[in-house]
């Protein structure tokens, strides 16, 4: 595993990769690793010749009083686990280096940026599509792997490669869950033992929300209402949305279609220090990021037999 800082260098390396017919899978990161990067790390192998992992805190994605000083680091650890999956290059370049003083070049995909969390974190996904954008020409991959988990940075990245015309594959990677439903994140660092309890209420109230969708409620209203009353009444106050939307525009949807087969419900809440996000995704009928819920209570009930 060849861990490279500097961006000349990684051009010139991924040009002779190019040049001998090998195809490069890329996997963009912020480091702090876990399972969830690890999956697409995993698809990437599947997909490709040589994997490239790429480890940046991107600052300009982070607004103002957002956690960019704070955001977890362990280099160390992350080149650690890289190795063990046996991927073939680690991208780490400076940050003086991606933005230099006199930067001035963004990215934006107008309208998708400015729903769901685009409300609430403003020039969020304009720093993501740049930073992409910048990872794209120096990684010169020619598929990369996204995390459903984020799936409006997903869904903005696809149109940004289709828009302007890069010749990349996106490819889609359903979300990693803990064993209580909880999506994997690097910010579920931030949660005391209480609030990481209270976390397993969001993936409670997606299923919650899918459940009325397929028994036939046609009022979004109704139940995004129910959801967000789920959440409070068990403890989650701080919502900044819970929406169903189209997964294709991710305007929000007011009616249900009747075939119920395309549709996006995306939650996000704060605990404590951590902004947290999931979603599930109907799409021609098919769900996906379903969370599978092991209930404590069973295992509560095996004790007690015990
Ligand atoms: P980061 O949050 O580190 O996530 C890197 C990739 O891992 C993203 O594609 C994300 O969707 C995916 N991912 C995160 N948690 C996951 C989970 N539980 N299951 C499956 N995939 C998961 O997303 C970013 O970094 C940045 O915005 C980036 C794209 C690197 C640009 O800076």
């Amino acid at each position: 595993m060849e861990v490279i800082r500097k961006i000349s260098l990684m051009q010139k390396k991924m040009e002779d990769l190019r040049r001998k017919g090998k195809k490069i899978g890329f996997v963009p990161t912020m480091g702090y690793l876990h399972d969830g990067h690890l999956k697409l790390v995993r698809e990437a192998k599947r997909f490709s010749d040589v994997v490239v992992v790429s480890i940046f805190v991107n600052p300009i994605q982070f607004a103002k009083g957002e956690d960019y000083e704070s955001y977890p680091r362990d280099e160390k650890r992350d080149l650690e686990m890289l190795k063990k999956e046996k991927v073939n290059f680690v991208f780490i370049p400076d940050v003086k280096e991606m933005y230099k003083e006199d930067f001035k070049t963004y990215v934006e995909v107008m309208e998708f940026q400015d729903e769901l969390c685009g409300k609430f974190r403003p020039g969020h996904f304009r720093g993501v599509a740049t930073v992409v954008a910048k990872l794209f020409n120096i990684v010169k991959p020619h598929i990369a792997f996204f995390g459903l988990k984020d799936y409006q940075q997903y869904v903005i990245l696809k149109k940004m490669v289709e828009d302007l015309n890069f010749d990349i594959k996106i490819k889609p990677v359903e979300t990693v869950r803990d064993k209580d439903g909880v999506a994997l994140s690097s910010r579920n660092t931030y949660l005391s033992e209480d609030e990481r309890k209270l976390a397993t209420l969001i993936p409670r109230s997606l299923i919650l929300a899918k459940d009325m969708i397929l028994g036939g409620e046609e009022d979004a209203e109704k139940i995004k209402n129910a959801a967000k009353d789920f959440l409070k009444s068990q403890g989650i106050t701080n919502i900044d949305y819970f929406e169903i939307a189209d997964p294709d525009t991710l305007h929000p949807i007011k009616k249900i279609d009747r075939n119920r087969k395309n549709c996006l419900i995306a939650v996000a809440v704060r605990i404590g220090k951590a902004r947290l996000i999931d979603n599930i995704v109907i799409r021609n009928g098919k769900i996906f990021n379903l969370p599978k819920i092991k209930e404590e209570k069973e295992k509560k009930n095996k004790k007690d037999l015990n």
